[in-house]
Order: C-alpha cells, then sequence, then structure tokens
C-alpha cells in the first residue's frame, strides 16, 4: 500500500512538473526546490543548457536554488552588465566569500585577495609585466614569427572554447544593473564567457562557426574586441596580466607543431 502511495505521489509530481513547466524555455522556480530539477536534469549538458538559458532570457538569467542553500545566481553574458560590474562600478564587485572559501588553497595572493592587498600585488607584478625589456621581447618574438591570420585563429579558438568558462563577482553594496537587475551582496553574479562566445547578439548568426576572419578588419590588421564583450581574460582593472604573453607562448607552441608535425 505504501508503495503505491508513493508512486501516485512521484507520478502526480511529474505531471504536476509537465503541467506548470514554464513555456518559455526557461527552468521553473519550483516552491522548496527552486531551479534545482532543471539543473539536475542538464548537469551532463551544463555550457550548452546556460548558452540556452542567455539566449532565452535576453543575456541574463536569475537562478535560484533550493530555499535552503543560499544559492542565489545572476547569470549573464550582456556585455553592458560585465563593463559595469567589471570597469565602472570596479570598487563595488568582490570576488565574494564563497568564491574565496573555494580559492582558500591559493593563499593571500593576488588571485584570492581585494581592495588594498590586490592593488598591492598587481602593482607589484605590473613592474615586471610592463618593463620596456619584456615588452620589446614579446613583439619581437611575436611579430616576426607569425602573421595576422594566426592572431586571428587563435582569438577565435579562445572565444569557442574560452579555458576559463566562467567568473564571479559579489557586490558589497546593492546595485542596479545597466540591464535593470537589481544586485545584492547575497547575490553571486556569473560571467560566462563560453556562453557569450556563443551568442548570435553578440556575435552574429555565424557565431558558433570557427571564423578567423571575424577579427581580420578590411585593411588586413587585427579587429579588436572591448574586453566587456570578447571576456575570455575578464576585463577592467583586473583584466588577466598574461593576456600578451599567453598569444606569444600559443603561438610559439603552434609554430613548433605545425613545423615538426603534418597536420591532417
Ligand atoms: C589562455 C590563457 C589564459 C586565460 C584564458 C586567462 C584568463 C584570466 C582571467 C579570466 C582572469 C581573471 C580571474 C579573476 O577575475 O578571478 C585572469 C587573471 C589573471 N591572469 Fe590570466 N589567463 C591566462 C593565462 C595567464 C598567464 C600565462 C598568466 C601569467 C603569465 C596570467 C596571469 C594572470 C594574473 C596575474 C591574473 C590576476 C589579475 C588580478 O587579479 O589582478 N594569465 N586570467
Amino acid at each position: 500500500m505504501a508503495y503505491m502511495i508513493i508512486i501516485t505521489l512521484i507520478i502526480s509530481f511529474v505531471f504536476f512538473c509537465c503541467f506548470f513547466r514554464n513555456k518559455n524555455g526557461l527552468p521553473t522556480n519550483w516552491p522548496l526546490v527552486g531551479m534545482l530539477p532543471a539543473l539536475l536534469i542538464n548537469t551532463h549538458r551544463i555550457n550548452d543548457f546556460i548558452i540556452e538559458l542567455m539566449q532565452n532570457s535576453d543575456l541574463n538569467f536569475h537562478l535560484k536554488g533550493p530555499w535552503f542553500t543560499n544559492m542565489n545566481f545572476l547569470f549573464t553574458v550582456d556585455p553592458t552588465n560585465i563593463n559595469h560590474v567589471l570597469s565602472k562600478k570596479f570598487e563595488n564587485y568582490v570576488k565574494g566569500a564563497k568564491l574565496n572559501e573555494i580559492l582558500e588553497p591559493l593563499g593571500e595572493g593576488m588571485f584570492n585577495t581585494d581592495s588594498s592587498l590586490w592593488r598591492y600585488h598587481r602593482n607589484v607584478a605590473q613592474s615586471f609585466f610592463n618593463h620596456p625589456k619584456f615588452h620589446h621581447f614579446l613583439v619581437d618574438v611575436t611579430w616576426k614569427k607569425v602573421k595576422v591570420y594566426f592572431h586571428a585563429a587563435l582569438c577565435e579558438a579562445l572565444r569557442l572554447y574560452p579555458p576559463i568558462a566562467s567568473n564571479l563577482k559579489t557586490p558589497t553594496e546593492p546595485d542596479i544593473l545597466p540591464s535593470g537587475h537589481r544586485v545584492n551582496p547575497n547575490i553571486q553574479i556569473v560571467f560566462h564567457a563560453y556562453a557569450m562566445g556563443r551568442m548570435k547578439s553578440i556575435w552574429g548568426d555565424d557565431c558558433n562557426e570557427f571564423k578567423p576572419e571575424r577579427w581580420i578588419s578590411e585593411q588586413g590588421m587585427i579587429k579588436h574586441e572591448p574586453s566587456y564583450k570578447f571576456s575570455v581574460f575578464s576585463s577592467g582593472p583586473r583584466i588577466c596580466m598574461g593576456k600578451q604573453m599567453v598569444f606569444t607562448q600559443m603561438k610559439i607552441i603552434a609554430a613548433i607543431i605545425i613545423q615538426n608535425y603534418h597536420i591532417i
């Protein structure tokens, strides 16, 4: 008898879910469990799921977990929001207590700190990265060995396959994003670089195609995209310090592979 009741309850729950499911392709925020069912069903295809969320929600989506978990995320791939959080209102957004806990094994280095301690680390590292000798070395190595198309192909690979798929920020004070979303210290804002690289409204209808040409201007030069649109290296005062160096490294490695292997 007990089995019958359990089975009836499960079937009723499934029917209930199907009937009251959101028709706009977005997850339903169920009482108690929030959007957890949609997350669980899509765990095996999480990045594609986030792309769909972003497409169906006009680039911003508020994802809520079960009431007892404090899971409260604003997913955004909206360039105006990214510019707002990472540059214009930089001082108001930090990594936040939850992310600091995850990054704790890294100690109090540049990746894991905010405000004055981060500023100190950044200034020390910047004096090395900005040293004229280091800069000349990079420019020499890069431009003597490679052509524009090579650089464009790497940008295109990073757009479609960003090594850091997402990044988090938390506001220290309540704020309103350019999209109109209200945020407060209880929310984590997720910038999803993987989904952002695959948005038609940002990169055009051919956004899923590998097309290095999109990075080359009519004059045959590299077309620079603002970092809040091509956000693979983050944006604003905390933009990746190794951005230039990593392009040099990737070009050297690619040149060596092309020279030594027959690529089919
Ligand atoms: C393709 C390779 C790389 C990608 C996609 C990448 C991406 C990023 C991203 C997204 C951030 C922001 C992280 C955050 O806000 O928490 C970052 C920060 C940083 N990256 Fe990279 N990175 C790459 C390679 C490198 C390399 C090779 C170096 C050093 C030689 C480097 C040095 C740094 C540093 C020092 C920061 C911290 C900046 C700060 O917090 O002020 N990165 N990187």
